[in-house]
C-alpha cells in the first residue's frame, strides 16, 4: 500500500475535484450553518461568514462515500482494515520544529474563543461547541494519550469539556483532579480524517493513537511544539488551542448537545478548561464537524476491528459482521459465524466483551447480516428465549445511552449486555432449517414464458392411472422418492395422470413416506413412524 501524506487541505481539493464539496462565497449567517449542512449532500466551505474572518468548513466526511474517499480507499470494509493495519504496524510520530499554525499566536489576554466561527448546531444547545478538537494529553505515568472530545465554550478563555465517559481522557483528568493539579490538553482542529480516525481509536493505555493515524497513513504523523504547555499538538492543524483542564472535577454543567446517539444529550457534568493559547494559519479555516454522522462513518470501523480482533482472539470464525447503523454504529452487532458447537455463546461473550457493545446477535454462515429480514426470521426461526438470551448485568456501559437510570454527577452509570444466539441450536435438526426451492426452478424461466415460450402438450391417459401406479410402486420399491422425483421420472405422462396414479396408490393403502417426506412403501424399511410421546 502507498503511503498516504494527504494533508487536510489536499482532502478538501480531492472533495472538490471529486464534485463532493461546494464552495459558498456569499454572507452566511453562522446561524444557518448547521441546517444547511444537514441539508446538503455535499461538503461545505462557507467563504464569508457574516461577522467572522475565518472560513468554516463542514460535513467533510458526513458521508459513507466521502468516509471512503477521506481513508484512500475502494470500498468501506477497506478502512476497517487500514486500521487494522494502523494497530499492528504503528508508525511513531515525527517532532518537527514549527508549523503553519503558529503564523498567528494569541496568548493571555488576547485568547479570545469568540472569534472563532463556531456554528450553532440544535434548537437546545448549551453553547458554542468545538467538535473537531483531536486531543493530546500526558499522563505522568501512563505517557500519551489521544482522542477527541468536545468543548462547550463559556467565556473568552474558558469551556467545558465532555469526557463523561469511561475514556482514558477522563481517567487522566480523574487522575490529575485527584491530586488537584491542572492537566494539560492540546486540541487540535482542521485535521485530516486519518487522524480523526486514529484519535477515535479506543487504544489502550499506553499506545499511540497517533501512531496508529502514521499505520493507517503509511508515513509518520508530524507533531509541533506548543507554546505555552510542554505538549505538541498535529503540525497540519488550522487552529491550535493549548488548554488545561482545571482540577474542578466533574461539576460544571455542560451541554446539551445533538449527540451520536442522534438525540439531544441531557445537560453534562463535566470539568472546565482553561485556553492559554489560540494558534491559527493566517488563512485558517475552522473545521464544523456536524454531528451525527461526520462522527459516524469513521467511529463504525473502529467497532468492526474491535469485535473482529476478540472474536479472533475467541477462536471463533467469522463470515461477517454488521455494526448496524440504528444501533448509531456503536451499540449493535450481527454477526455471522461458522459454527462449530457452542460457539453461537462464545462468539456472544467476545463481542459482548468490546467497549461499550450492547446487544450483539449472533447467526449461521447462510443468513445475510446486511438484511434486516433476514435477520429476524433468524431470530424467529432459531432462537427459544430461555436458551439464546444471554444478559449480563452491571457491565461497563455509555453513560450517553438515555435508557441508563440518572446517576450523580461524576458517577460512570453500568448496564445491561444482551446477546442474542440466533444460530441453530446443538442437537435441533438441520432439515427444519431447508429453504423453500421452487420445483423445477432450473428449467422454467418467467422470461421465457413472457416471451412466449410453450411447453410440449401431453396427451391425458385416464386409461393408464393403474398401470403407472404399479410402475411409480416399483420405483418407490426400490428408492423412496419426492414427489418431484416421481414428476420428473414420469414425465412422459402427463401430470394428472401421475397425480391420479399416486392417488389410487393412497386409495389403495400402500403408499407412505420416509422421515425426510419422500413416497415410500407402506410398511416397508424406510417408512416413517410418528415420534414417541415425551
Ligand atoms: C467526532 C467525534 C467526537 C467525539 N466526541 C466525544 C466527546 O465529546 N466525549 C467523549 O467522551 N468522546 C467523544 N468521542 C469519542 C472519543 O474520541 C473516542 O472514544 C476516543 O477513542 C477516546 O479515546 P481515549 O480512550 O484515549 O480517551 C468523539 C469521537 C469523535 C470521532
Amino acid at each position: 500500500m502507498s503511503a498516504m501524506t494527504e494533508k487536510f487541505r489536499g482532502f478538501l481539493d480531492r472533495l472538490r475535484a471529486a464534485g463532493e464539496l461546494i464552495d459558498l462565497r456569499q454572507p452566511v449567517d453562522i446561524r444557518h450553518i448547521a441546517t444547511l449542512v444537514d441539508q446538503s449532500d455535499k461538503a461545505l466551505v462557507f467563504h464569508n461568514v457574516v461577522g467572522y474572518q475565518m472560513p468554516v468548513v463542514s460535513g467533510i466526511i458526513r458521508s459513507r462515500e466521502r468516509a471512503i474517499l477521506s481513508m484512500g480507499c475502494a470500498e468501506y470494509g477497506e478502512i476497517e482494515r487500514k486500521l487494522q493495519q494502523g494497530i499492528s504496524q504503528p508508525i511513531n510520530p515525527v517532532r518537527v520544529a514549527s508549523a503553519p499554525a503558529r503564523e498567528v499566536v494569541a496568548t493571555g489576554d488576547a485568547v479570545d474563543l469568540f472569534r472563532l466561527p463556531i456554528p450553532m448546531s440544535s434548537i437546545y444547545d448549551g453553547g458554542p461547541m468545538v467538535t473537531a478538537g483531536v486531543v493530546i494529553a500526558r499522563d505522568p505515568e501512563y505517557g500519551m494519550n489521544c482522542g477527541i472530545y468536545r468543548f462547550m465554550v463559556k467565556e473568552r478563555d474558558l469551556t467545558g469539556i465532555d469526557i463523561v465517559t469511561p475514556n482514558n481522557m477522563r481517567l487522566f483528568a480523574q487522575r490529575a483532579h485527584e491530586v488537584g493539579r491542572p492537566c494539560p490538553i492540546s486540541i487540535s482542529i482542521g485535521t485530516h480524517p486519518i487522524e480523526i480516525m486514529g484519535a477515535g481509536y479506543r487504544a489502550p493505555i499506553g499506545m499511540d493513537e497517533m501512531a496508529v493515524a502514521g499505520g493507517i497513513r503509511g508515513a509518520p504523523v508530524e507533531l509541533a511544539p506548543c507554546e505555552t504547555i510542554d505538549l505538541p499538538y498535529i503540525a497540519d492543524a488550522e487552529l491550535v488551542l493549548e488548554a488545561e483542564i482545571l482540577p474542578t472535577g466533574w461539576t460544571q454543567p455542560e451541554g446539551r448537545f445533538g449527540e451520536f446517539t442522534a438525540l439531544m444529550g441531557g445537560l453534562h457534568w463535566n470539568p472546565n478548561v482553561r485556553v492559554k493559547a489560540v494558534l491559527h494559519r493566517r488563512d485558517a479555516m475552522y473545521y464544523a464537524l456536524h454531528m451525527p454522522w461526520e462522527n459516524t462513518w469513521l467511529a463504525a470501523p473502529t467497532r468492526y476491528q474491535a469485535i473482529r480482533q476478540a472474536l479472533k482472539t475467541a477462536g471463533v470464525q467469522v463470515k461477517d459482521i454488521n455494526v448496524t447503523l440504528g444501533g448509531r454504529a456503536f451499540w449493535h452487532a450481527v454477526i455471522s459465524i461458522r459454527k462449530q458447537a457452542g460457539e453461537g455463546k462464545n462468539a456472544l461473550l467476545a463481542a459482548l466483551s468490546v467497549l461499550d457493545l450492547k446487544h450483539a446477535v449472533v447467526v449461521d454462515e447462510d443468513i445475510d447480516v446486511w438484511n434486516p429480514v433476514e435477520v429476524e426470521w433468524a431470530i424467529a426461526t432459531r432462537v427459544q428465549g430461555d436458551r439464546d438470551i444471554v444478559v449480563i448485568p452491571g457491565a461497563r456501559a455509555k453513560p450517553l445511552d438515555p435508557s441508563l437510570p440518572v446517576t450523580p454527577p461524576g458517577v460512570v452509570p453500568t448496564g445491561a449486555k444482551v446477546g442474542v444466539d440466533a444460530t441453530i441450536g446443538e442437537g435441533i435438526p438441520r432439515e427444519r432449517f431447508e429453504r423453500i426451492s421452487y420445483a423445477y426452478a432450473e428449467r422454467a424461466k418467467i422470461a421465457d414464458y413472457v416471451a412466449g415460450k410453450a411447453d410440449p402438450v401431453l396427451v391425458a391417459g385416464a386409461g393408464r392411472v393403474p398401470a403407472l401406479a404399479e410402475e411409480i410402486f416399483a420405483a418407490i420399491g426400490q428408492a423412496p422418492l419426492y414427489y418431484q422425483d416421481i414428476a420428473d421420472r414420469f414425465s412422459g405422462a402427463d401430470f394428472q395422470t401421475v397425480a391420479r396414479a399416486l392417488g389410487l396408490l393412497h386409495e389403495q393403502g400402500r403408499l407412505w413416506q420416509t422421515a425426510e417426506g419422500r413416497m415410500c412403501v407402506r410398511g416397508s424399511a424406510q417408512a416413517a413412524r410418528p415420534p414417541a410421546r415425551a
